[in-house]
């Protein structure tokens, strides 16, 4: 977090890229980085590529113990649409922002569309934890970090000192 990068508002993958090296060798990357950080998303900007290309998914994750499982998806020039005025708060944390977490509302049902490494069409719709992993992703394309999200700072912590309420027990922060 301050890094300029992490404030650039990423480019859309133009269709001639779709396929290319350059987008399998980026979200290489980004799985790679993810599963090293045991993350459960990771968006191009945070590895320094302004890119709009995500990726996100888990079967179970330690850092989120009652998360439910989320399919792994590649999201290139991701699009979402919020589905009804429905908010819900839960806490987040990110890769960009380690050894933190935040209470942060987000929609709580969306439709996100967007494409696959090779072009292919993807569109869903989507409620809770899904729905909330998806839109903390793609603000990273727009320079967003969900502390900018929070409306209550007061629900703003350490990991070590939250892990009660997050149900985090011993596991090692990030
Ligand atoms: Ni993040």
């Amino acid at each position: 977090m301050g890094h300029p990068e992490l404030r650039r508002i990423a480019e859309p993958v133009p269709e001639h890229e779709f396929g290319s090296a350059r987008i399998a060798s980026l979200v290489e990357d980004l799985w790679d980085t993810m599963e090293a950080r045991g993350g459960i998303g990771l968006a191009a900007t945070q590895i320094g590529e302004a890119s709009r290309v995500v990726v996100f998914g888990m079967e179970s994750s330690a850092r989120y113990p009652d998360a439910p499982e989320i399919p792994r998806t590649v999201l290139l020039n991701p699009v979402i649409e919020p589905l009804g005025d429905e908010r819900e708060e839960a806490w987040e944390g990110c890769l960009s922002v380690p050894g933190m977490r935040g209470l942060v509302p987000r929609h709580l049902r969306i439709r996100y569309r967007g494409a696959t490494p090779e072009g292919a069409g993807v569109d869903r719709e989507v409620a809770g934890f899904h729905a909330r992993v998806v839109q903390h992703e793609c603000d990273h394309l727009d320079g967003i970090l969900y502390p900018m999200r929070m409306t209550d700072m007061s629900r703003f912590g350490f990991e070590e000192e939250l892990a009660d309420v997050l149900g985090l027990g011993d596991c090692p922060p990030d």
